[in-house]
Protein backbone atom coordinates (compact mmCIF):
# COMPACT_ATOMS: atom_id res chain seq x y z
CA UNK A 1 0.00 0.00 0.00
CA UNK A 2 1.83 3.03 -1.13
CA UNK A 3 -0.48 6.57 -0.05
CA UNK A 4 0.55 10.35 -0.80
CA UNK A 5 -0.83 12.79 1.77
CA UNK A 6 -1.30 15.86 0.16
CA UNK A 7 -2.42 19.47 1.56
CA UNK A 8 -1.77 23.01 2.18
CA UNK A 9 1.25 23.55 5.26
CA UNK A 10 -0.71 22.81 8.62
CA UNK A 11 -3.22 20.86 7.09
CA UNK A 12 -2.84 18.09 8.86
CA UNK A 13 -0.66 15.51 6.60
CA UNK A 14 1.91 14.97 9.54
CA UNK A 15 -1.00 14.62 12.00
CA UNK A 16 -2.79 11.66 10.03
CA UNK A 17 0.10 10.61 8.32
CA UNK A 18 1.39 9.22 11.64
CA UNK A 19 -1.79 7.76 12.56
CA UNK A 20 -2.25 5.79 9.19
CA UNK A 21 1.57 4.18 9.66
CA UNK A 22 0.62 3.04 13.40
CA UNK A 23 -2.19 1.09 12.13
CA UNK A 24 -1.76 -0.17 9.00
CA UNK A 25 2.36 -1.10 10.11
CA UNK A 26 3.71 0.98 7.10
CA UNK A 27 6.62 3.89 7.50
CA UNK A 28 5.48 7.30 7.78
CA UNK A 29 8.01 9.00 5.48
CA UNK A 30 7.98 12.70 5.80
CA UNK A 31 10.56 14.87 3.68
CA UNK A 32 10.26 17.89 6.03
CA UNK A 33 11.31 15.75 8.58
CA UNK A 34 13.98 13.99 6.90
CA UNK A 35 14.81 17.58 6.07
CA UNK A 36 14.76 19.22 9.33
CA UNK A 37 17.35 16.18 10.91
CA UNK A 38 19.49 17.22 8.25
CA UNK A 39 19.56 20.82 9.31
CA UNK A 40 19.99 19.56 13.03
CA UNK A 41 22.33 16.90 12.39
CA UNK A 42 23.84 19.99 10.36
CA UNK A 43 24.84 17.98 7.23
CA UNK A 44 25.93 19.22 3.91
CA UNK A 45 22.46 18.16 2.68
CA UNK A 46 20.98 20.33 5.82
CA UNK A 47 23.26 23.48 5.56
CA UNK A 48 21.83 23.70 1.26
CA UNK A 49 18.16 23.34 2.30
CA UNK A 50 18.15 25.30 5.42
CA UNK A 51 18.31 28.41 3.30
CA UNK A 52 15.38 27.84 1.65
CA UNK A 53 13.02 26.03 4.37
CA UNK A 54 13.46 28.91 6.30
CA UNK A 55 12.11 31.39 3.54
CA UNK A 56 8.85 29.36 3.16
CA UNK A 57 10.32 28.44 -0.43
CA UNK A 58 10.76 24.34 -1.56
CA UNK A 59 14.11 23.00 -1.82
CA UNK A 60 15.43 22.31 -5.04
CA UNK A 61 13.28 19.48 -7.15
CA UNK A 62 17.04 17.28 -7.42
CA UNK A 63 17.75 17.83 -3.48
CA UNK A 64 14.58 16.17 -2.63
CA UNK A 65 14.09 13.49 -5.28
CA UNK A 66 17.26 12.01 -4.64
CA UNK A 67 16.62 12.10 -1.04
CA UNK A 68 13.18 10.33 -1.12
CA UNK A 69 14.49 7.86 -3.57
CA UNK A 70 17.40 6.66 -0.77
CA UNK A 71 14.25 6.69 1.87
CA UNK A 72 11.86 4.73 -0.32
CA UNK A 73 14.46 2.47 -1.46
CA UNK A 74 14.89 1.09 2.13
CA UNK A 75 13.89 -2.44 3.43
CA UNK A 76 11.20 -1.07 5.40
CA UNK A 77 9.52 0.64 2.57
CA UNK A 78 9.38 -2.69 0.37
CA UNK A 79 5.48 -3.10 1.90
CA UNK A 80 4.53 0.27 1.18
CA UNK A 81 4.38 3.72 3.11
CA UNK A 82 2.52 6.87 3.33
CA UNK A 83 4.76 9.74 1.80
CA UNK A 84 3.92 13.42 3.78
CA UNK A 85 4.95 16.22 2.21
CA UNK A 86 6.28 15.05 -1.17
CA UNK A 87 5.65 14.98 -3.90
CA UNK A 88 5.28 18.32 -3.87
CA UNK A 89 5.60 19.60 -7.98
CA UNK A 90 4.54 18.19 -11.15
CA UNK A 91 8.49 17.02 -11.57
CA UNK A 92 8.44 15.38 -8.36
CA UNK A 93 5.81 13.42 -8.46
CA UNK A 94 6.68 12.56 -12.62
CA UNK A 95 10.34 11.76 -11.52
CA UNK A 96 8.56 9.19 -8.40
CA UNK A 97 6.26 7.88 -11.18
CA UNK A 98 8.90 6.80 -13.45
CA UNK A 99 10.95 5.14 -10.67
CA UNK A 100 7.95 3.40 -9.36
CA UNK A 101 6.86 2.20 -13.14
CA UNK A 102 9.89 1.12 -13.47
CA UNK A 103 9.85 -1.32 -10.63
CA UNK A 104 6.29 -2.65 -12.00
CA UNK A 105 4.66 -0.57 -8.96
CA UNK A 106 2.73 2.29 -8.54
CA UNK A 107 0.98 4.80 -5.98
CA UNK A 108 -2.18 3.33 -4.75
CA UNK A 109 -4.42 6.33 -3.29
CA UNK A 110 -3.62 10.30 -3.61
CA UNK A 111 -5.46 11.93 -0.03
CA UNK A 112 -5.90 15.77 -0.04
CA UNK A 113 -6.86 16.78 3.19
CA UNK A 114 -8.30 20.30 2.57
CA UNK A 115 -8.20 23.19 4.42
CA UNK A 116 -9.07 26.42 4.00
CA UNK A 117 -6.11 29.80 4.10
CA UNK A 118 -7.91 31.35 6.64
CA UNK A 119 -8.17 28.16 9.21
CA UNK A 120 -3.86 27.21 8.37
CA UNK A 121 -2.99 30.80 9.66
CA UNK A 122 -4.52 30.11 13.30
CA UNK A 123 -3.61 26.35 13.26
CA UNK A 124 0.45 27.44 13.18
CA UNK A 125 0.99 29.34 15.60
CA UNK A 126 -0.44 26.97 18.08
CA UNK A 127 2.16 24.23 16.66
CA UNK A 128 4.88 22.57 18.78
CA UNK A 129 7.16 19.96 16.95
CA UNK A 130 9.35 16.88 18.07
CA UNK A 131 12.55 17.08 16.11
CA UNK A 132 13.32 13.74 18.07
CA UNK A 133 10.39 11.63 16.39
CA UNK A 134 8.53 14.00 13.84
CA UNK A 135 5.38 14.01 15.74
CA UNK A 136 2.85 17.11 16.12
CA UNK A 137 1.37 18.43 19.06
CA UNK A 138 -1.35 21.60 19.13
CA UNK A 139 -1.21 23.83 22.05
CA UNK A 140 -4.44 23.81 21.88
CA UNK A 141 -6.37 21.09 19.70
CA UNK A 142 -3.52 18.34 20.52
CA UNK A 143 -1.60 19.26 23.85
CA UNK A 144 1.11 16.98 24.94
CA UNK A 145 0.95 15.44 28.68
CA UNK A 146 3.51 17.33 29.85
CA UNK A 147 4.12 21.01 28.41
CA UNK A 148 7.11 21.48 25.83
CA UNK A 149 7.75 17.46 26.15
CA UNK A 150 6.90 14.51 23.39
CA UNK A 151 4.64 12.24 24.59
CA UNK A 152 6.74 9.46 22.76
CA UNK A 153 10.15 10.20 23.09
CA UNK A 154 10.51 12.39 25.87
CA UNK A 155 12.57 15.14 23.39
CA UNK A 156 11.68 18.80 24.11
CA UNK A 157 8.98 20.10 21.72
CA UNK A 158 9.94 23.27 19.34
CA UNK A 159 8.04 26.41 17.55
CA UNK A 160 9.38 25.65 13.91
CA UNK A 161 11.73 28.69 12.34
CA UNK A 162 9.07 28.37 9.31
CA UNK A 163 5.97 28.61 11.61
CA UNK A 164 6.25 32.44 11.78
CA UNK A 165 3.04 34.29 11.02
CA UNK A 166 5.47 35.76 8.08
CA UNK A 167 6.64 32.83 6.43
CA UNK A 168 3.52 30.56 7.00
CA UNK A 169 2.04 33.27 4.37
CA UNK A 170 4.61 32.47 2.29
CA UNK A 171 4.65 28.66 2.66
CA UNK A 172 0.74 29.22 1.58
CA UNK A 173 1.20 30.82 -1.85
CA UNK A 174 4.01 28.74 -2.72
CA UNK A 175 1.86 25.77 -2.03
CA UNK A 176 -1.09 27.27 -4.04
CA UNK A 177 1.85 27.74 -7.05
CA UNK A 178 3.64 24.65 -7.46
CA UNK A 179 1.94 21.95 -5.28
CA UNK A 180 -2.17 22.89 -5.94
CA UNK A 181 -1.85 20.91 -9.20
CA UNK A 182 -0.58 17.82 -8.16
CA UNK A 183 -4.16 17.52 -7.19
CA UNK A 184 -5.72 17.99 -10.70
CA UNK A 185 -2.62 15.39 -11.60
CA UNK A 186 -3.87 12.48 -9.41
CA UNK A 187 -7.57 13.31 -10.33
CA UNK A 188 -6.53 12.22 -13.86
CA UNK A 189 -4.56 9.40 -12.52
CA UNK A 190 -7.77 8.02 -11.06
CA UNK A 191 -6.60 7.74 -7.39
CA UNK A 192 -7.38 11.58 -5.83
CA UNK A 193 -9.34 11.13 -2.93
CA UNK A 194 -10.68 14.16 -0.82
CA UNK A 195 -11.36 14.70 2.79
CA UNK A 196 -12.40 17.81 4.94
CA UNK A 197 -9.51 18.71 6.97
CA UNK A 198 -11.38 21.60 9.04
CA UNK A 199 -13.16 18.42 11.12
CA UNK A 200 -11.42 17.58 14.32
CA UNK A 201 -8.22 15.04 14.25
CA UNK A 202 -10.32 11.90 15.22
CA UNK A 203 -13.59 12.37 12.57
CA UNK A 204 -10.65 13.32 9.94
CA UNK A 205 -8.76 10.24 10.58
CA UNK A 206 -12.06 7.83 10.45
CA UNK A 207 -12.96 9.62 6.63
CA UNK A 208 -9.22 8.25 5.82
CA UNK A 209 -9.64 4.66 7.54
CA UNK A 210 -12.96 4.27 5.50
CA UNK A 211 -11.36 5.85 2.23
CA UNK A 212 -8.92 2.98 2.78
CA UNK A 213 -11.11 0.34 3.38
CA UNK A 214 -13.32 1.21 0.36
CA UNK A 215 -9.92 1.56 -1.88
CA UNK A 216 -7.43 -1.09 -1.04
CA UNK A 217 -9.00 -4.05 0.47
CA UNK A 218 -12.16 -4.58 -0.94
P1 LIG B 1 6.84 20.06 5.75
O1 LIG B 1 7.46 19.65 7.01
O2 LIG B 1 6.28 19.04 4.84
O3 LIG B 1 5.79 21.17 6.07
P2 LIG B 1 4.39 21.58 5.38
O4 LIG B 1 3.93 20.93 4.14
O5 LIG B 1 4.49 23.03 5.30
O6 LIG B 1 3.36 20.99 6.29
P3 LIG B 1 3.38 21.04 7.80
O7 LIG B 1 4.28 19.99 8.37
O8 LIG B 1 3.61 22.46 8.23
O9 LIG B 1 1.86 20.72 8.11
P4 LIG B 1 1.09 19.35 8.16
O10 LIG B 1 0.12 19.30 7.03
O11 LIG B 1 2.01 18.20 8.36
O12 LIG B 1 0.21 19.61 9.46
P5 LIG B 1 0.35 19.05 10.96
O13 LIG B 1 -0.12 17.64 11.00
O14 LIG B 1 1.69 19.37 11.52
O15 LIG B 1 7.91 20.91 4.92
C1 LIG B 1 8.65 21.96 5.51
C2 LIG B 1 9.57 22.57 4.49
O16 LIG B 1 10.50 21.58 4.01
C3 LIG B 1 8.89 23.11 3.20
O17 LIG B 1 8.42 24.41 3.37
C4 LIG B 1 10.06 23.00 2.19
O18 LIG B 1 10.97 24.06 2.36
C5 LIG B 1 10.76 21.72 2.61
N1 LIG B 1 10.23 20.55 1.91
C6 LIG B 1 9.61 19.45 2.47
N2 LIG B 1 9.26 18.56 1.53
C7 LIG B 1 9.66 19.09 0.32
C8 LIG B 1 9.55 18.67 -1.02
N3 LIG B 1 8.95 17.50 -1.34
N4 LIG B 1 10.05 19.46 -1.98
C9 LIG B 1 10.68 20.62 -1.68
N5 LIG B 1 10.79 21.10 -0.42
C10 LIG B 1 10.29 20.35 0.57
O19 LIG B 1 -0.76 19.97 11.65
C11 LIG B 1 -0.56 21.36 11.82
C12 LIG B 1 -1.03 21.80 13.22
O20 LIG B 1 -2.44 21.70 13.28
C13 LIG B 1 -0.50 20.91 14.36
O21 LIG B 1 -0.28 21.71 15.49
C14 LIG B 1 -1.62 19.92 14.60
O22 LIG B 1 -1.63 19.43 15.93
C15 LIG B 1 -2.85 20.76 14.28
N6 LIG B 1 -3.92 19.98 13.65
C16 LIG B 1 -3.81 18.96 12.75
N7 LIG B 1 -5.02 18.49 12.38
C17 LIG B 1 -5.93 19.25 13.07
C18 LIG B 1 -7.37 19.26 13.12
N8 LIG B 1 -8.11 18.41 12.38
N9 LIG B 1 -7.96 20.19 13.91
C19 LIG B 1 -7.21 21.07 14.66
N10 LIG B 1 -5.86 21.09 14.67
C20 LIG B 1 -5.22 20.20 13.87
MG1 LIG C 1 4.12 18.01 8.54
Amino acid sequence: MKIIMLGAPGAGKGTQAMRIAEKYGIPHVSTGDILRANVKGDTPLGQKAKVFMNQGLLVPDDLVIDMLMDRIGQEDCKNGYVLDGFPRTIPQAESLDAALGKAGEKIDLAIDVDVPDDHIITRMGGRRACLGCGATYHIQFHPPKKEGICDVCAEKLILRDDDKAETVQKRLDVYHEQTQPLIDYYKKAGILKTVDGTMQMDSVFEAIVQILGESLWQ
